[in-house]
């Protein structure tokens, strides 16, 4: 199922009569066909209010749209007022695509949107089946991903963003960044056209909620969501096979009759502040100025196709444009020849590719594209391979068309040069740049790009049910309680910080609870129990909080040991000596990331940045584990990555050397071990199979299961000692 705000038909009343009129934009055009072939249901509003149809006309408009496999949502006036014409594009396609100075911040806008994408929500419940894969479109549906999740709580979502997601600098300014971020992590798979769109917004959720993300998959505290790149492409044969039209012949045959033996330079585009129109015609301005040469040589046609007319940033482009033209063709045309031939409308698919066709150079300049279809279409329709695209690298296509002539958008000369160039362009090289571009776009159509996200989609999936299985589903916690309660030697290892206690801002804080104490407690009193808890901490802090318990007690990930009421011992001598090499290090790092702070234990060092800037301390984490490489390994020391915590400590001793130990000094016949992060992959690895192994949290772990948080762990606990 397809959910977009837009369908991809209009519905229109002309003399009375209904009809219905394609939709503009690349989000219809590369998914027109999609849906096409594969039938599924597609979910949007058809362009209208229901308000001034009578009632038979609305049941034809259900009907007809029925037929087509289209299912509408209507938006009221004012949902076209705030929602369409307000939050959609006077507040979030000006900010995503870099203009903050034409975005308007207004609290009835996004109760607007709240609202609307309530009501797709709505729809979709309705008419999705169990089974079905559901799809969201674009910026419009950024909440809806979650709030269908909230109704389906197992339904597959996929979300795909046309538009570009901004850098945070620039995302933060939205006061509902926080909910724009949640509303998308409904879905289990984000996909963006490029890479940096990922990075933005992986940084964005790292930043705003806290969650890190591993290759692209951020683990939430209940499931996996991953963000990936997925260019869009085109349905290439359709525009490949356009020269044997003879539709098409006839109208590229009216143009040349009335272009003479002119150059053609295209430019189409919604007439839209983002794709740089007027810098375009500047440009073309300073290329006629530059190069006099080429005067009535070569004709800039401009198709400029009417878009969301009604936003006041879009009417005061249309006369900035319209007095552009003027301004262009006053000064440099001549009777005869006019430089910029102008058409303020939008063109049907025959005229659209003959333009393609007849084309020498296309200009696609946006300032900012999400991806640009154009550029695409232009290349495919040139079979014999002539023709030169000039495209501006802040378009998502650039990243791929790199055999284009790439340009800045904002550099008139740079653009003129290019022109120049591209018109004086040897037809071999022409051939030989389009051929390359040809074949990627033709490898990567917009079928290709609807199976890898599906089959992503299906993977992660997959993935979590994996992640499932591994969940102590309640069987098996019966399981576990029953073996407890069989047994009579029972060895129980517990992790300190994440496991039993949430993490503190600083280490300081997170002393033991009542709550806590009385759950050891009575663990402990229990004569068939040997509870220990394995901590990465200093044996001080453990006996300052754990001295009135008849606890065994591992201190700094192993190198410490101490058994009930004895005194502190070691496993085995360690140095000291390269702590003076490795402190300034982390002396450097924490002095270049504010927030982050040094402790020193007696046999480790540990650098926290859990109160720094997340993607700062993200960034320096890899430059200083690289810059550590080297020292660390001449030390034989080891390099831990805990939650938010790297620690340097002497290689050989961890927390699965210690376990070992408690392991060889009796004959358990019940083995437990909790832990929540890589410091306790070396305790589940000491143990034998048969042992319960739990990682708290949903990460990949050696560990049999897993408990999403410190709650159920205590909630375990609990269950055990009340037996
Ligand atoms: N297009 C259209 N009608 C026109 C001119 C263009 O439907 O009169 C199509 C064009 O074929 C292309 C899309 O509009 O597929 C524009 O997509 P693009 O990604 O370039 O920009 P967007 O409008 O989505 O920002
Ligand atoms: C871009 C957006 C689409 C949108 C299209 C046309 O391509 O990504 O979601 O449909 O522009 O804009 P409109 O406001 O007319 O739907």
């Amino acid at each position: 199922m397809i959910v977009s705000n837009r369908l991809p038909l209009n519905i229109v009343k002309r003399g009375g009569k209904l009809s219905f009129q394609s939709s503009v934009g690349g989000l219809v055009t590369g998914l027109g066909p999609v849906h096409r072939q594969k039938k599924g249901l597609w979910v949007g509003w058809p362009g209208v209010t229901l308000d001034k149809f009578k009632e038979e006309e609305k049941e034809e408009i259900y009907e007809k749209l029925a037929s087509r496999n289209l299912s509408p949502v209507f938006l009221s006036e004012e949902d076209i007022e705030s929602y369409y014409h307000g939050f959609c594009n006077e507040t979030i396609w000006p900010l995503f695509h870099y203009f903050p100075e034409f975005t308007v911040y207004d609290k009835n806008y996004w109760e607007s949107y709240v609202r609307v994408n309530k009501a797709f929500c709505d729809v979709v419940v309705e008419v999705a089946e169990a089974e079905d894969t559901i799809w969201v479109h674009d910026y419009h549906l950024m909440l809806l991903p979650k709030l269908i999740r909230k109704k389906m709580p197992d339904a597959t979502i996929g979300f795909f963003h046309h538009i570009p997601f901004p850098a945070y600098e620039i995302f933060h300014l939205l006061p509902w960044r926080k909910e724009i971020v949640e509303g998308l992590l409904g879905a289990d798979l984000v996909g963006f056209h490029t890479y940096d769109y990922v990075r933005y917004f992986l940084g964005s959720v790292r930043r705003i909620l806290g969650y890190d993300h591993t290759l692209g998959e951020i683990t939430l505290d209940k499931r996996l969501v991953r963000a990936d790149t997925f260019p869009m492409g085109i349905d290439y044969e359709r525009f490949a096979q356009v020269e044997r039209d003879p539709k098409v012949q006839k109208e590229i045959e009216t143009i040349r009759k009335r272009m003479g033996e002119r150059k053609i330079i295209l430019s189409i585009d919604r007439l839209d502040y983002t794709k740089g129109i007027p810098q375009r015609l500047e440009a073309f301005d300073t290329f006629l100025t530059n190069y006099p040469e080429f005067r009535q040589k070569v004709t800039l046609v401009m198709v400029a196709v009417p878009s969301r007319t009604e936003i006041e940033s879009y009417v005061l482009l249309k006369s900035q444009v319209d007095e552009l033209i003027g301004r262009i063709n006053g000064t440099h045309g001549i009777i005869g020849w006019v430089p910029v031939w102008y058409l303020y409308r939008s063109i049907p698919f025959h005229t659209l590719v003959s333009l393609y066709r007849i084309a020498d150079v296309a200009l696609v300049t946006p300032l900012r594209d999400g991806m640009n279809l154009i550029s695409k279409e232009f290349i495919a329709t040139k079979t014999d391979g002539k023709g030169v695209l000039i495209l501006s690298e802040m378009a998502g296509a650039a990243k791929e068309l790199v055999e284009a002539f790439i340009v800045n958008p904002n550099n008139k000369e740079e653009i003129a040069e290019a022109l120049k160039e591209a018109l004086r362009m040897p037809e071999v090289e022409q051939i030989r740049r389009n051929r390359i571009l040809q074949r990627r776009l033709q490898r990567y159509d917009v079928e290709k790009w609807v199976e890898e996200f599906i089959k992503e989609l299906e993977n992660i999936k997959d993935d979590q049910k994996e992640f499932k299985v591994k969940i102590l589903s309640n069987n098996m916690q019966k399981k576990l309680i029953d073996d407890y309660l069989k047994s009579n030697k029972r060895l129980i290892l517990l992790d300190y910080d994440g496991t039993l206690i949430s993490f503190a801002p600083r280490p300081e804080e997170a002393r033991p609870d009542n709550e806590l104490l009385e759950i050891l407690r009575a663990l402990t009193q229990e004569s068939k129990n040997e509870a220990i808890i394995i901590s990465g901490r200093q044996r001080e802090t453990l006996d300052l909080w754990f001295s009135s318990l008849n606890l065994g007690l591992i201190a700094e990930h192993g190198v410490w040991i101490k058994e009930k009421r004895s005194k502190w011992g070691i496993i085995r001598p360690v140095g000291n000596d390269w702590k003076g090499e490795i402190r300034p290090f982390l002396e450097l790092y924490a002095d270049k990331t504010p927030g982050s702070f040094i402790e020193e234990k007696e046999y480790s060092l540990v650098w926290h940045y859990r109160n720094a800037d997340p993607e700062l301390s993200a960034r320096n984490l890899v430059e200083l584990k690289d810059s550590l490489l080297h020292v660390a390994a001449n030390f034989n020391l080891n390099v831990l990555e805990g939650s938010k915590v790297i620690e340097i400590k002497n290689a050989g001793i961890d927390k699965g050397l210690a376990s070992s130990h408690w392991l060889s000094k009796g004959d358990w016949d019940f083995i437990m071990a909790i832990g929540d992060d890589w410091t306790d992959e070396d305790t589940f690895a000491a143990l034998p199979e048969t042992a319960y192994t739990i990682k708290v949290g949903l990460g990949r772990s050696r560990a049999r299961f897993n408990l999403y948080s410190t709650g159920e762990v205590r909630s375990l606990l609990r269950e055990l000692v009340r037996k």
